[in-house]
């Protein structure tokens, strides 16, 4: 079939190699955008390539707190995002001056930030995580108080798992939270032999009836590594592309068809081209905040 991207993309490719640039893409994102790509992945594999690449500079396709986390990393990088209207509405959820007033409500708390916070709100926490890392970030606290911010969802999902009681914030992801139980009831009765993988930022009513609870890259390698065939994806339908594309001969039925991050979907072909073209629009976090921030990112990273 004729690539009906085929000239930009290599124009895109062209202009990548003269600007020394690599693009990272999260693993919602379009298809045409994960094909040219240099590095897909969930968002804790994206920050471990930021931190290693070796490229001048950095096209994040993705939303603006995966951008933030690049330029945390690499300050000395250009750290492009296509479009600057891509943001996490989790993300904006908490800012830095709501969390000052909730840390002196529990002085004695550490605070475990979910990866999908503003820069700010990094700064000033003790440790980040992803969906990837989270139970090993909270374990690793020992019995300390834990002020889990900003996804209840995902927090109360690692409380359970961990057996760790902690304080959460109301935050969560508005996507996530459109798969429905009964989204899940449907696809098990429609395809009643299939596993159901739910991704930790769901309702803890639509997790709790899933045979696995992981992030993006967890699903990945469970859907390689499963010797079953069909199987039922609970989060972001940019996912169910990858999946097909790796496992050609299995089946993926996206549990909700609203499962759409349209922030996410944001990142065009034409508007990454147009960011090579004119390195913009850069995401630069100031370098007061970045150093603390960094902190939080790298006591992660050292968790892996
Ligand atoms: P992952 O780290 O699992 O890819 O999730 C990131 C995200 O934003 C999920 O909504
Ligand atoms: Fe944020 Fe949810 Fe979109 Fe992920 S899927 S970027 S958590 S709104």
């Amino acid at each position: 079939m004729q690539d009906i991207n085929f000239g930009l993309t290599q124009t895109i490719r062209d202009l990548k190699i003269k600007r020394n640039a690599v693009i990272l893409a999260h693993n919602y994102q379009l298809g045409e955008i994960q094909d040219i790509a240099d590095f897909v992945g969930d968002s804790l594999e994206l920050s471990q390539q930021a931190a290693k690449t070796k490229a001048d500079v950095i096209v994040f396709c993705g939303v603006h707190f995966m951008a933030e986390t690049a330029s945390i990393l690499c300050p000395d990088k250009t750290v492009l995002l296509p479009d600057l209207n891509a943001g996490c509405p989790m993300a904006n959820m908490i800012n830095a001056q709501q969390l000052i007033e909730r840390k002196k409500e529990l002085p004695d708390a550490l605070v475990v930030t979910y990866v999908n916070s503003s820069a700010q709100v990094k700064a000033e926490s003790d440790i980040c995580c992803t969906s990837a890392n989270a139970d090993r970030v909270v374990q690793s606290l020992g019995a300390h108080k834990i002020l889990f911010i900003p996804d209840q969802y995902l927090g109360a999902y690692i409380s359970l798992k961990t057996g760790i009681k902690m304080e959460f914030w109301p935050g969560y992801c508005p996507t996530h939270a459109r798969i429905r139980p009964e989204d899940i009831l449907r696809a098990k009765k429609d395809h009643p032999q299939a596993i159901v993988l739910a991704h930790p930022e769901c309702r803890p009513e639509t997790s709790s009836l899933a045979d696995y609870v992981l992030s993006t890259g967890g699903m990945l390698r469970l859907a390689r590594s499963t010797s079953r065939n069909e199987i039922i994806v609970a989060t972001e339908i940019g996912l169910i592309y990858r999946l097909r594309k790796e496992n050609p001969h299995k089946t993926f039925i996206a549990a909700s068809e609203q499962a759409v991050c349209p922030r996410m979907k944001l990142i065009t072909l034409d508007k990454i081209l147009n960011s090579l073209e004119t390195l913009s629009p850069v995401i630069k976090v100031t370098e007061s905040v970045r150093v603390k921030a960094k902190k939080a990112v790298d006591k992660m990273l050292a968790i892996g």
